[in-house]
């Protein structure tokens, strides 16, 4: 079931509140706003949310014996992967980038925010459907930018998302973490790629992609040979 709503200051953020209020949110619920005057984007930056383009928000409701929740980052990731293969027509060259970052010829195309309230993750999800917000720091793209033939239209764009995101959840339980994590790396950037880390305490760290550990987390061979695992960071094709 997809709710709508003209404007709201989060769609995550209401999620959170309904969830906390006790409303019985089931999966596959989306609530999308046409605009969002306060949009989250991760490490607590704002993600600008003019009309146009996507902003969604689902539940996850956790199950004893799911894979470990933060590699939800994965599911969400590979979903708008498909859903780019869908509206793009496979014809462009989409990129995953650890942990859930999609890149179209290099650019951002959307963001993806997972925050857990209690025993549920949602999954907030911005797609530049029409336009791309210019961001300091990287390339971004739209869906229209890349395929001109596209409706352009982000509820279209959301029932296509909605499918692709329930099919990769169920195979995430259903076939385990480890097919999960294949599937990513078959999309991802290749080993040996350079990569920047942006780290808490210690800057920007520079290494070469060294592929996942068995649980997710990011191996970064450094330039002195050794190799790092990071499991929280900001990172950045170098
Ligand atoms: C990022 O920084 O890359 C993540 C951005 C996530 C934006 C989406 S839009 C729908 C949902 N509601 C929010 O406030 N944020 C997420």
């Amino acid at each position: 079931m997809i709710e709508v709503v003209e404007e709201t200051a989060s769609t995550n953020a209401d999620l959170s509140r309904r969830l906390g209020a006790g409303e019985g949110l089931a999966e596959g619920f989306w609530l999308r706003a046409v605009r969002q005057s306060a949009g989250r984007g991760r490490r607590g930056r704002q993600w600008s949310s003019p009309e146009g383009n996507l902003y969604a928000s689902t539940v996850i409701a956790l199950r004893a014996d799911d894979p470990p929740v933060h590699t939800l980052a994965f599911v969400a990731a590979l979903a708008v992967g498909d859903l780019m293969a869908l509206r793009l027509r496979g014809g462009t060259d989409c990129q995953l980038k650890w942990p859930n970052d999609v890149l179209v010829g290099g650019a951002k195309i959307c963001g993806i925010l997972l925050e857990r309230t209690g025993d549920h993750v949602i999954a907030g999800i911005g797609v530049n459907v029409v336009s791309a917000p210019r961001l300091p720091d990287r390339a971004t793209t739209s869906i229209l930018s890349e395929n001109p033939a596209d409706s352009g239209d982000a509820q279209a764009v959301l029932g296509d998302l909605a499918s692709c995101f329930a099919a990769r959840l169920v195979r995430w339980r259903s076939e385990g973490l480890a097919s999960t994590l294949a599937e990513w790396t078959r999309h991802a950037h290749p080993q040996g790629t350079p990569l920047l880390v942006a780290m808490d305490e210690e800057g920007m760290v520079p290494g070469a992609f060294a592929g996942l550990d068995p649980d997710g987390a990011l191996r970064l061979r450094l330039a002195d040979g050794s190799l790092r695992v990071v499991h929280a960071g900001d990172v950045s094709l170098a």
